[in-house]
């Protein structure tokens, strides 16, 4: 089965054919950094002008690179929720058109299943049952996996996502944005310091997470601070170690209350080397087997779309309600496609 998949639910315009036989054909990105820069972040409005802009040209240079043509496509799946409305909407309306014209079924893709299957895009990569650490810039959670599309909620922020932080935290170092790969950059540099900021909610049991208490405390220090680069780059290492040993911590807990011994990462954070480095460590000494997605699958994409479409049409899911898109969607609602 042959499937288009179409990324538009935040600031990245992704598509990407994926062919369960011969892998993925071609995946294409077009990032909107330059375009909400100025404005220190995303702007919903500018955000889905620029996918009506970018989609269509994206898809005849995806089925270009994949050699082949709309006639050979067997689905069509795009992400439906969770996301900015706007942009969902635009790769909602463009997948179910293409979709209608060409009559084949077409699948909304939840945007969190997308980044957990992610890892399973490489070739001999682990299947369920394992533990997944979704790490984005909206959601901090810990799922076990049982099969595809059997999620069990085990941890999750009460407060701030861990990308948000990264970004937030970012921001009030007067770093540009995208604040979290920027942040991770200067942190790599920056010393081992006098800086220690408190691992949150490791002191007690349970999965769950806060950061918006890290990030006052990275505030305060700063305010404090003589706010040199080299206490901002000291101050950034210092975050990114309380933010990734936290994660850390929390994933050994998750592996021992569920007995799996797979652990997989995904989304945004998942991209962070510091975070990657820990888990490999932990899982040398632990015992367990780790997978990430390839760098460039850890943040938004076509591919990771096209994936989770392709398993949930193989499995005989497809749309049948006129358009809908969900600005949140709990992914524990979603339906078992097997294992
Ligand atoms: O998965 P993603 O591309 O979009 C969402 O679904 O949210 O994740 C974006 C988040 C942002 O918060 C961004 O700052 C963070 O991932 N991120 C990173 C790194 N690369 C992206 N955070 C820390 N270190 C990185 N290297
Ligand atoms: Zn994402």
């Amino acid at each position: 089965m042959r499937v288009l998949g179409i990324e538009s639910s935040c600031d990245e315009t992704g598509v990407a054919v994926w062919d369960s036989d011969r892998g993925l054909l071609a995946h294409t990105l077009f990032s909107q950094i330059d375009l909400h820069r100025a404005y220190g972040g995303v702007v919903p409005e500018l955000a889905s002008r620029d996918h009506v802009r970018k989609l269509l040209p994206l898809i005849k240079e995806t089925l270009a690179l994949a050699g082949i043509t709309l006639g050979d496509l067997d689905g069509i799946a795009y992400t439906a929720g969770p996301g900015l409305i706007g942009a969902l909407l635009v790769g909602a309306a463009t997948a179910r058109a293409l979709a209608w014209a060409l009559d084949l079924p077409s699948i909304g893709v939840h945007h969190m299943e997308g980044h957990l299957l992610a890892p399973l895009l490489e070739v001999g990569a682990p299947q369920p049952p394992f533990v997944a650490l979704l790490v984005s810039g909206g959601h901090t959670q810990l799922i076990e996996v049982t099969a595809v599309g059997c999620y069990r909620l085990l941890g999750d922020t009460l407060d701030d996502a861990v990308g948000e932080a990264f970004d937030k935290t970012a921001k009030m170092l007067g770093l540009p944005y995208p604040g979290g790969p920027e942040l991770a950059r200067i942190a790599a540099a920056g010393p081992t310091s006098h800086y220690r900021f408190s691992r949150p909610m490791c002191d007690r049991p349970g999965l769950d997470f806060s950061f918006s208490g890290l990030k006052t405390q990275v505030l305060l220090a700063w305010q404090k601070s003589d706010q040199s680069l080299a206490t901002r780059a000291a101050i950034a290492h210092a975050f990114q170690e309380a933010a990734t040993e936290t994660l850390s911590i929390k994933c050994l807990r998750a592996l021992a209350a569920t007995g799996q011994r797979t652990l997989i990462v995904a989304g945004g954070v998942g991209a962070n080397l510091r975070l990657r480095e820990r888990l490999a460590e932990a899982a040398a000494r632990e015992g367990f087997r780790l997978a990430f997605p390839r760098l460039k699958f850890c943040t938004d994409n076509g591919a990771m779309i096209a994936f989770a479409g392709a398993m949930r049409l193989a499995a005989g899911l497809h749309d049948t309600a006129p358009i809908q898109v969900r600005v949140r969607w709990p992914l524990t609602e979603l339906l078992e496609v097997g294992g």
